[in-house]
């Protein structure tokens, strides 16, 4: 979760997102204007890409910041029980609804509802839920009386693609009412730019946290870092960092504390980066020509998977061109 001492206001935003990949520079600038509106965001990207940070910086930077932040992890509770969870219910509704007992949508009270991977919500359910949001308001089970909802709505999705037969899918309609704007964080692989910042950072914290010493990162380490896929995205940095943190010796954070069976395994740009000892230049240079290569020299594509514009690109090969003829 952001701290909350960062403050409210967009100002407190870009200072929880301090971003250097234009891609995700735009995703902020669009944050900004959504903090102080209650209009329906959704927000998504792969699993680990800041969907919860995203919708708890919007919160505690936003003007409903002392209210409660309620999050319904939709994907978790079971499909039976998910009514009484989000509604409660009055004494007597059903055998084991021994008390009148409130349910989490009456814990918002002018807070921000976070209903956290929509795709986990019942079919069953779906078009209730749809009209709650849309009347803001709703009863408990077996009661009579209207409860307000007060709240921002910030939904959630991993991926919205139809799902395999006898599973639910997500009603469009529903869809559509929670996406008034939809935030598409992009996977942390087109955010290379970001690695070694999120990495300080993780690595400040997670010193902070063991009450280990604060260690800067080797350069390798950095360059190791930021060569890596990272199909976990920020999720999985963080814990590379925070295991670094734990398990160095040295002075400064190096390989030898990176997790061998993931990051430095097969990938042979890796390998070899941190067999040669590459500056990060040269790291980006060879990187940059593989994507390249992967993408059959579309400059276009390539510069989107590097996170840099085609013009930096284009500058860029003529630099490293220049540098080979010199040679
Ligand atoms: N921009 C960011 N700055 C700092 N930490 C981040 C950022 N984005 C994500 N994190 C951290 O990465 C981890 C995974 O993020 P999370 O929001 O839970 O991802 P998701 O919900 O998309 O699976 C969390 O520990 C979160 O605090
Ligand atoms: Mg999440």
């Amino acid at each position: 979760m952001p701290a909350r001492s960062s403050g409210r206001g967009p100002e407190a935003l870009r200072r929880l997102f301090s971003t250097r990949t234009p891609a995700f520079r735009a995703v902020v600038r669009t944050l900004e204007k959504l903090i102080d509106v209650d209009v329906n965001v959704l927000v998504t990207g792969e699993s680990g890409s800041g969907k919860d940070y995203v919708a708890e910086a919007l919160h505690v930077c936003g003007v409903r910041a002392a209210r409660p932040f309620v999050r319904i992890d939709c994907s978790s509770i079971p499909p039976d029980l998910f009514e009484s969870e989000l509604f409660g219910f009055e004494k007597g509704t059903f055998t084991d609804a021994k008390a009148n007992k409130p349910g989490r949508l009456e814990s918002v009270r002018g807070g921000t509802l976070y209903l956290d991977e929509i795709g986990g919500i019942p079919a069953a359910l779906q078009a209730k839920l749809l009209r709650v949001i849309e009347q803001r308001q709703f009863t408990r089970l077996g009661g009579t009386r209207p409860i307000e909802l007060d709240a921002r709505i910030i939904a959630s999705a991993t991926d919205l693609e139809p799902r395999r037969q006898g599973s639910h899918s997500l009603r469009g309609d529903l869809l559509y009412r929670l996406s008034v704007v939809t935030i598409e964080l992009p996977p942390l692989r087109e955010r290379v730019d970001d690695i070694a910042a999120l990495a300080r950072r993780f690595a400040r914290d997670a010193a902070a946290r063991h009450h280990r010493p604060r260690r800067p990162l080797a350069d390798e380490t950095l360059a190791l870092l930021s060569a890596y896929p990272w199909p976990g995205n920020v999720r999985e940095l963080a814990s590379v960092v925070d295991r670094a943190v734990v398990l160095e010796d040295g002075s400064e954070l190096t390989p030898a504390s990176l997790p061998r069976e993931t990051l430095l395994r097969g990938d042979a740009l890796v390998a070899s980066a941190s067999r040669g000892l590459w500056t990060l230049a040269e790291l980006e240079r060879r990187y940059a020509l593989a994507v390249l290569d992967s993408v059959g020299g579309n400059g276009s594509r390539a510069a989107k998977i590097l996170g840099i514009s085609r013009k930096t690109l284009i500058e860029k090969r003529r630099r490293w061109g220049r540098a080979e003829r010199a040679k």
